[in-house]
């Protein structure tokens, strides 16, 4: 590989991490990426139908961490949910003008939330119940999927009088996700697991969901610091790269590392926030990338990545690292890392992926 100059180095790192935000609804690392969710109506009943939903993340690198995913929707007639199998919603709501039977969900806009792995095998359909957590598509494409049934009533039971839901929001699990509206595609065609018979859904709708880091946080989420063999200084991340240590207004906006509360802070209340608990560092980001170039030869360069977490309440155990930089479409080796390269188009051709 051709020898750089350490400054070309700073330019392609530090676009990652900072042009993003202004960005919107477009990731130019990712640009078709996008998450569908399919709802396949598998058979009619005298009140309206059953259906299958599938949740597909066709993004290359964004995954859903815990505690993963939350599906809402608003019904645009009076739809209620009989049951549901794989998933749940997380409020039952006004049932109170049924008789008899009480439905799963009477509420006019329900969320859905995936059940816990461990769940019992008669609740359980295939893709289900892992806690609403899904992979990206590179780093494992057989779990970048998840799954649920539900039985819709008071919904109509023809192609022609069914609706489809209308509004539908993704969170995942915090904000970010834009969903458009349902459309009508070609039924899904199921496959029998001997290969010998392919049944189809009776009619198939499709949203499409696209991620967009204005929405998802203001602030950057990483920060580069750099560093060479030939040179004693290190760059560390630029202060208040993510945020600024602001005592007066935010007191408690960061921890201390060897403060004795820490451990009250992270196991006390709000442990299950989505809000960053971060370390007090001049940068304030919840995760710093050092990039030490160990090598520079005319022939080939080495560099070593360090990835820290400064956020006490993620343990990041599915992270992966996006990083663009010239010559990245061809690496020779890497070490304790995955690595896949993105192409996601001809410009743009020297992005990576890494991965633990
Ligand atoms: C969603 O992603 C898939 C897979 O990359 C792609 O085929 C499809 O066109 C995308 N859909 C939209 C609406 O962008
Ligand atoms: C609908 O979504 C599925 C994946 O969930 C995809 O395979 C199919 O191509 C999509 N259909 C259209 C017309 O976008
Ligand atoms: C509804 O079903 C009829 C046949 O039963 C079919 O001709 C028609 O195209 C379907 N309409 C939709 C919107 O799927
Ligand atoms: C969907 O959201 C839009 C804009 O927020 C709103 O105008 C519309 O009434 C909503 N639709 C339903 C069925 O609630
Ligand atoms: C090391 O880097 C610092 C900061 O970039 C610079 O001021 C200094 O001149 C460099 N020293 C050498 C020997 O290159
Ligand atoms: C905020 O407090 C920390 C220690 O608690 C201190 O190191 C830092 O300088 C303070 N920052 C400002 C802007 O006052
Ligand atoms: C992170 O992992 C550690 C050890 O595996 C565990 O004790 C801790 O509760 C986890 N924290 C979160 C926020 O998941
Ligand atoms: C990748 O690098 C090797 C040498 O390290 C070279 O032979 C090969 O042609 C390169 N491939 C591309 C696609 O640039
Ligand atoms: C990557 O893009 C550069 C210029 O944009 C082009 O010269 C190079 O051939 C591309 N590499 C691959 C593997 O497509």
């Amino acid at each position: 590989m051709p020898k750089l100059p350490p400054f070309s180095i700073f330019i392609a790192l530090f676009l990652l991490c900072f042009t993003s935000k202004s960005i919107e609804a477009y990731d130019s690392l990712d640009p078709i990426g996008n998450i569908t969710i399919k709802w396949d109506i598998l058979q009619w009943t005298p009140d309206g139908y059953n259906a299958l939903v599938t949740i597909n993340n066709f993004q290359q690198y964004r995954h859903i961490q815990p505690p993963g995913w939350t599906l809402g929707w608003t019904w645009v007639k009076k739809e209620v949910i009989w049951s549901m199998v794989g998933a749940q919603t997380t409020e039952q709501g006004d049932c109170s003008k049924f008789k008899g039977d009480i439905p799963h969900c009477c509420k006019k806009e329900p969320s859905v939330v995936d059940l816990l792995p461990g769940t019992p095998y008669n609740m359980q359909i295939a893709n289900c119940c892992k806690g609403g957590v899904i992979s990206s598509w590179v780093q494992d494409s057989r779990n970048a999927i998840s799954a649920f049934q539900l039985s819709v009533g008071a919904a109509g039971s023809t192609n022609k009088t069914v609706r489809p839901p209308s509004n539908f929001t993704l969170k995942a699990p915090g904000p970010g996700y834009s969903c458009g509206a349902a459309k009508i595609v070609q039924p899904s065609k199921f496959a029998a697991s001997d290969g010998r018979r392919t049944t189809q859904a009776l009619m198939t709708w499709n949203v499409t969901c696209i991620y967009s880091q204005t929405l998802a946080q203001k602030a950057p989420s990483c920060c580069v610091s750099l560093s060479s063999f030939y040179n004693e200084t290190i760059v560390s991340c630029p202060t208040c790269a993510c945020g600024c240590q602001n005592n007066l207004t935010q007191p408690g906006s960061c921890v201390e590392g060897d403060s004795p509360y820490l451990s009250s802070v992270v196991g006390g209340p709000g442990k299950n926030s989505l809000v960053p608990l971060v370390q007090c560092t001049s940068h304030m980001c919840p995760v710093r990338v050092h990039w030490h170039v160990k090598l520079n030869y005319k022939e080939y360069w080495r560099v070593k990545i360090t990835v820290t977490n400064f956020n006490y309440r993620m343990n990041y155990t599915q992270w992966n690292l996006v990083a663009q930089h010239p010559n990245f479409d061809n690496l020779t080796r890497t070490f304790s890392f995955n690595y896949k390269s993105i192409t996601p188009y001809g410009v743009i051709n020297d992005t990576a992926m890494f991965w633990g």
